[in-house]
């Protein structure tokens, strides 16, 4: 784990890590189910939800279908929700062209499975107060998300 998601997480209220599994379409989802129903429990508006769950859904979807593997960890602090997802690469080699509205490398089984318009990247930026990405070729991609509360 980096250091600056420990120290995150040593500030967290309650920290959630959900391992996802390249090319696990079974439990793909599964995640922001979970992350759900949790903002519920602490009562949570319903459109906070909707973004949260928006946000965690893309991330984990990017896992399952572009990456090696990684993780999704959802941190509730007092003021906020972050969301951070970590893979383990390989990296996307141009991040604004990655994150242009459109663009997408999908390959034909997961477009088969109604996934590659190329909106996840954006759609997460829109849903979120703050919105970090970093990527190279080669690299891990690692993502982090700040949703005010
Ligand atoms: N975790 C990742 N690892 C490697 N490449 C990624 C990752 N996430 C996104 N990408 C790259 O960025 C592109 C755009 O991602 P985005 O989520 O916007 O669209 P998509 O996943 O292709 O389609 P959609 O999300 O609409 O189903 C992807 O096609 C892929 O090339
Ligand atoms: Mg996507």
């Amino acid at each position: 784990m980096s250091k600056a998601l420990e120290m995150e997480r040593d500030s967290a209220a309650m920290a959630y890590d959900y391992e996802v599994v390249k090319e696990d379409f079974a439990h793909a989802g599964a995640a922001s189910s979970d992350i759900k129903k949790k903002c519920r429990e602490i009562g949570l508006d319903k459109d906070l939800i909707r973004r949260i769950a928006v946000m965690t859904y893309e991330a984990e979807i990017n896992i399952v279908i572009h990456s090696e593997g990684g993780v999704i960890t959802v941190m509730i602090m007092g003021d906020r929700i972050e969301i951070w997802a970590v893979d383990r690469g390989p990296g996307i080699e141009d991040v604004a062209l990655a994150m242009t509205a459109g663009y997408s490398t999908a390959k034909t089984s997961a477009r088969e499975m109604g996934f590659g318009a190329g909106m996840g990247l954006p759609n997460m930026k829109k849903c979120c107060d703050e919105f970090y990405i970093e990527s190279a070729k080669g690299e891990p991609t690692r993502i982090k998300m700040v949703i005010q509360i």
